[in-house]
């Protein structure tokens, strides 16, 4: 099936009430871990790529080895998802690539790393929603900070210092029209995001079913959710890694935040986890190896494990066949019909 838009995803998986894992990549094997893990567990997935990632693989690359990804698995709905973009610019030339989502990250200014006001974070992901939707593509915004630094983006330090705020979410979805919505409650990007296993101290799950009771139909989007685990962690440190002790988010909060709105739940750092692990152990264990495809292929298998494995926790495996693809075109006039709402529905406090 063509590249789907994250919207129709994010949309059925409501209908479901399922999660729908996005997963980040920067190379050829790491999309084929993801769809295969797809297909394994008849999946619908959003893949995504960061800024660092463009420019890693080079645009063209990364285009046509998800259109590959498409061809090859005509039976997975599949969305193309712009990851943390930092100002219009970047969400434009994405969706002049043909990603079919774009998150416009206003709640950092254009260096990633400074946090905007809300007036700076409203007038940007609104102008980037009005350009998209017109063009059928869906746009995630984020309302509060995460906490943590990738690939030199983001605000660094806690999770906590920015926490979302209940009332400014909502006035946030109703001033952008955003198709979905990322929310900070504690989380931060990487390995390090808690020094024991989180309690609702630091991990504000209460904060999210908030926002949730207030903005019931926003499809709701959770960032930094690996949950690092620990035999990720040990296969690491086993073959002359040096991870210091951490927890990432269960995924039984992840699945407490599934029966409350969120849709789309975002995991990078397991699979980097993962990945390094395998290959940690090729060079080990046979150090006379030099075929890249020695370590390569244990990596891509132990990143497919884990995605698989994702899949099934978040609740979108077995659902892959549950709709065919609204056509990118079909998605503009949605838009602009009104079919397609963009003004989110408000509970009262
Ligand atoms: O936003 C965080 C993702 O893990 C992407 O990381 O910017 O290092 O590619 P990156
Ligand atoms: P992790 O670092 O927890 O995998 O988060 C990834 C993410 O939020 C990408 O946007
Ligand atoms: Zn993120």
């Amino acid at each position: 099936m063509p590249l789907v838009s994250t919207r129709q995803l994010l949309d059925e998986a409501a209908k479901g009430g399922y999660g729908v894992g996005a997963f980040n990549v920067n190379d050829m094997e790491q999309i084929q871990a993801i769809m295969e893990a797809a297909k394994e567990t008849n999946s619908p997935v959003i893949i995504q790529a960061s800024r660092g990632a463009r420019a890693f693989a080079q645009d063209n690359y990364l285009y046509h080895l998800m259109l590959a990804a498409a061809e090859l698995y005509p039976q997975i709905p599949l969305a193309m998802h712009l990851d943390h973009g930092n100002s219009f610019e970047t969400c434009e030339s994405a969706i002049k690539l043909g990603f079919t989502s774009v998150m416009m990250d206003g709640s950092l200014k254009p260096d990633g790393k400074t946090p905007a006001t809300f007036a700076e974070n409203v007038e940007v992901t609104k102008r980037v929603a009005d350009y998209a939707h017109e063009r059928g593509i869906s746009v995630e915004g984020e309302i509060g900070v995460l906490g943590g630094i990738e690939d030199g983006h983001g605000a660094g330090g806690s999770g906590l210092e920015h926490v979302t705020d209940p009332d400014q979410a909502v006035e946030f979805a109703e001033l952008t029209g955003v198709d979905s919505l990322a929310i900070a409650i504690g989380t931060s990007h990487g390995a390090y995001k808690f020094t024991k296993k989180p309690d609702g101290s630091v991990l504000k799950m209460d904060l999210l079913i908030a926002i949730h009771k207030r903005l019931p139909k926003t499809h709701l989007v959770m960032h930094g959710s690996s949950s690092v685990p620990k035999d990720l962690q040990d296969i690491i440190n086993q073959y002359g890694g040096k991870l210091k002790e951490t927890w990432g988010v269960p995924v039984e909060e992840i699945q407490l935040g599934i029966k409350n709105g969120v849709r789309k739940v975002n995991v990078d750092t397991d699979n980097r986890l993962a990945i390094t692990g395998a290959i940690r152990k090729v060079f080990v264990e046979s150090p006379e190896k030099f075929d890249p495809r020695d370590y390569m292929k244990p990596a891509r298998a132990a990143m497919q494990k884990v995605v698989a494995t994702r899949m099934v926790q978040f609740g979108q495996a077995g659902h892959a066949g549950d709709y065919t693809a609204i056509s990118i075109a079909d998605m503009a006039k949605g838009y602009a019909d009104g079919t397609l709402s963009t003004k989110p529905l408000v509970a009262a406090k």
